[in-house]
């Protein structure tokens, strides 16, 4: 078994190499995403191993086929990057991390609110600046206010723990609701009426793009802070721009962005950037950027990699695999 990593950081060689070792898996470590360009890297592999931007629709399937590929390992919980029905109409396997720290993403949901709310980015720098005003520094108590949890699986109930410990009403909306005690199941409209904050937690499909559009803009409680850690489109970019210049939004907390890929995991601090709507969103004083970097834990890391190596010796050795994207 041979495994091409693409997009791989430092930290995923890190922590994959000895494991890999262990299992007697040789690998090949590529920083280039994969797309249809770069594709042929694959060649002489038997497995394509991926992260959240790479590129694999159906042109790269076609190569990645014509190589020889058997598996299409996602080192991450979301697959909208991946035509898996496409993939298993060519006989190809897609295995996923479905879980692997929901805790990871949802305290790092909560530090963006926390952030935001107290606006600790904004005093962090003035104090080493030895800045000690306090002027324009107030925030507001989370105890007491109403949040709204929009996907209730796995990283939407931590986050639901994590807030109701702060004392918030949780109200949520969920395409297939459960019974969690303490949280009342409404309407999506009605969270966005009622919540004074918005944290998403679905995934990224057909239904959920865009699920926060201009539209939005005339239903949502003034002052509403907007969190997303889930998937860049499922909020469209302009109408939260939008939402931010009118006031109507009173803060936004991004993890992910809609055009994300050929920014995020990169060090373009010498860079010119192209999209003016990032650019926008980032000079804005009520906006937190991090760079989809709410899975990065340990924690996280270790479990990301025991997984996908035993999802691919498993489909390797013909045994069941319940990771498999189907
Ligand atoms: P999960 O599968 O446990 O939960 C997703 C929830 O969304 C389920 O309750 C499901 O019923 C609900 N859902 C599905 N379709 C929906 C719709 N149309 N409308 C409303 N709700 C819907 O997934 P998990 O582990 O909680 O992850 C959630 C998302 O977080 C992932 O899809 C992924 O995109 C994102 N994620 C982001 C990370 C980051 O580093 N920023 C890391 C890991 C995941």
């Amino acid at each position: 078994m041979k495994i091409a990593f693409f997009d791989v950081k430092s930290y995923d060689r890190e922590v994959f190499e000895p494991k890999l070792k262990a299992a007697k898996i040789r690998a090949k470590f590529y920083d280039t995403r994969l797309d249809e360009e770069d594709a042929v890297l694959a060649k002489g592999c038997d497995a394509v191993c991926v992260f959240v931007n790479d590129v694999v629709n159906k042109a790269v399937i076609d190569q990645l086929n014509e190589y020889g590929i058997k598996i299409i390992a996602l080192r991450c919980a979301g697959f909208n990057n991946v035509d898996f029905k496409y993939a298993a109409a060519k006989g190809i396997k897609v295995v996923r991390v479905p879980a692997y720290s929901p805790y990871a993403v949802a305290e790092h949901a909560m530090a963006l609110l926390l952030t935001s709310t107290r606006k600790i980015h904004k005093s962090y720098i003035r104090t080493r600046d030895f800045n000690f005003s306090l002027q324009g520094l107030t925030g507001f108590d989370l105890y007491g206010k109403t949040v709204g949890v929009i996907g209730t699986g796995k990283i939407g109930r931590v986050f639901i723990d994590i807030s109701k410990g702060f004392g918030m009403n949780v109200i949520a909306y969920d395409k297939f609701p459960s019974d969690i005690p303490g949280v009342e199941y409404k309407a999506l409209d009605d969270i966005y009426k009622e919540a004074d904050i918005i944290s998403f937690h679905c995934p990224l499909t057909d239904d959920t793009r865009h699920m926060f559009n201009l539209g939005t803009l005339g239903k949502i409680k003034p002052g509403v802070v907007i969190i997303n850690t889930s998937r860049g489109a499922l909020i469209d970019a302009e109408a939260l721009l939008e939402g931010i210049k009118t006031k109507k939004i009173g803060a936004a907390c991004l993890d992910v962005y809609e055009e994300e890929s050929g920014y995020f995991y990169e060090d373009l601090s010498g860079s010119i950037i192209d999209d003016d709507t990032l650019s926008r969103l980032i000079s804005m004083p009520n906006v937190i950027v991090t760079s989809h970097q709410a899975f990065l834990t340990k924690e996280a890391l270790e479990n990301i990699a025991t997984t996908t190596i035993e999802n691919i010796r498993q489909i390797d050795s013909g045994e069941e695999c319940k990771n498999i994207v189907s």
